[in-house]
C-alpha cells in the first residue's frame, strides 16, 4: 500500500498514476477530509474505464497510513509564479515537520519519498527529523529535470523523446546541473549530436521548466505526478531504476549534511546505491555552487 500526504493536484495526480498503472492501493491523506473523500471517489468512479481494482481511500485520520510501504509527501504550498522555491521554505519546513511526526508515529518502517518544495531542504529537515536511515527517505525532484532535459533533446533534434536519456543533477531548482556529457540518444553521445548553441537552448530550456509551466497555468501537474508514479514502481517492484534523486550525502561527490539530486539505483530498499559520476571540471564546479545554495538555504532556515 501506497499513502498520498496532500490531495493537492500533484498530490491527487500521483494518486490517480499509482492507480491506473496499478502499482498499489492508494492511501490519500489531507486535513481537508471532504477534499481528499471527493479525490479519491473521482478515481473509483474511472476504475471501470481503464480496468483497475486497486482500492483508493481519502481521509483526514493519519492513523490510515498504518501498514504503508512507501509514503510520499506532497503538502505544502505550492509554489505562485513571483516566487522562488527557497520563498516557500519557511512555511513549508513547518508543515514537512508536522507530517513526518506521523509518519514515524504510525509508518515507522516505510519508506519516505518527500515532493514538497523546496524540496531538497525539505528532505534534509526530514532526515533530521525522522532519523530514518538515508536509504528509505529520498526527495522527486531532479528525475523530473531529468524528464524535462530529455524532452528538450529531443525537440531539438527531431527524434523520439523515447531514445532520449539523460540526468539532471544538483539543487531542483535554478542551480540544478544537466549533464550533457552523459546524455544520449539510442546511445549516441548527445554532444556529438548538438551544436553549442543547441546545448545552451536546451541547458536554459530544462532549468526554467517547472517556472515556465507555473507562468502558465499557475502549477504543474501531469510530469511531476507522472514521475512520483515512476519512482514509486521502481520501489514497489523492486525494478532498480537509475534516477536522479534527492539524497543525503555522507561524503559523496565530496560533500555531506545536505540532500541534492544525484544519480541513484532507485529499488525495493529505496536508494539501494549512489552513483558516483566522474565529472568534468565545469560541471563539478556547476555542482558545488548547486550544493553550496542548498546548504546555504538549510543554514537560513528558522528553527
Ligand atoms: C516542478 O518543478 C514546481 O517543483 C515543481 O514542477
Amino acid at each position: 500500500m501506497i499513502t498520498v500526504i496532500g490531495a493537492g493536484k500533484v498530490g491527487s495526480a500521483a494518486a490517480f498514476d499509482i492507480l491506473r498503472y496499478k502499482i498499489s492501493d492508494v492511501v490519500l491523506i489531507d486535513t481537508n477530509e471532504k477534499a481528499a473523500q471527493g479525490e479519491a471517489l473521482d478515481m473509483m468512479q474511472a476504475a471501470p474505464a481503464i480496468e483497475f481494482d486497486g482500492k483508493i481511500r481519502g481521509t483526514s485520520d493519519f492513523k490510515e497510513m498504518a501498514g504503508s510501504e512507501l509514503v510520499i509527501v506532497t503538502a505544502g504550498l505550492g509554489r505562485r509564479p513571483d516566487m522562488t522555491r527557497f520563498d516557500l521554505m519557511n512555511t513549508n519546513a513547518q508543515i514537512v515537520k508536522t507530517i513526518v511526526k506521523q509518519v514515524v508515529k504510525y509508518a515507522p518502517h516505510c519508506k519516505l519519498m518527500i515532493v514538497t518544495n523546496p524540496v531538497d531542504i525539505m528532505t534534509f529537515i526530514s532526515y533530521k527529523e525522522t532519523g530514518f536511515p538515508r536509504t528509505r527517505l529520498f526527495g522527486m525532484g531532479n528525475i523530473l529535470d531529468s524528464m524535462r532535459f530529455r524532452t528538450y533533446i529531443a525537440n531539438e533534434l527531431g527524434v523520439s523523446r523515447e531514445d532520449t536519456r539523460g540526468l539532471v543533477i544538483g539543487e531542483h531548482g535554478d542551480s540544478m546541473v544537466p549533464l550533457f556529457e552523459y546524455a544520449s540518444v539510442s546511445g549516441i553521445p548527445a554532444t556529438s549530436l548538438l551544436t553549442e548553441e543547441q546545448m545552451d537552448k536546451i541547458y536554459h530550456a530544462t532549468v526554467t521548466s517547472g517556472a515556465d509551466v507555473i507562468q502558465l497555468k499557475g502549477s504543474t501537474v501531469y510530469a511531476p505526478g507522472m514521475v512520483i508514479a515512476i519512482m514509486a514502481d521502481a520501489i514497489l517492484t523492486g525494478r532498480n531504476r537509475v534516477m536522479s534523486v534527492s539524497t543525503c550525502l555522507c561524503g559523496e561527490y565530496g560533500t555531506s549534511e545536505v540532500s541534492i539530486g544525484v544519480p541513484v539505483v532507485l529499488g525495493k530498499k529505496g536508494v539501494e546505491k549512489i552513483i558516483e559520476l566522474e565529472l568534468s571540471n565545469k560541471t563539478k564546479e556547476r555542482f558545488d555552487k548547486s550544493v553550496a545554495v542548498v546548504k546555504e538555504a538549510i543554514a537560513a532556515l528558522k528553527d
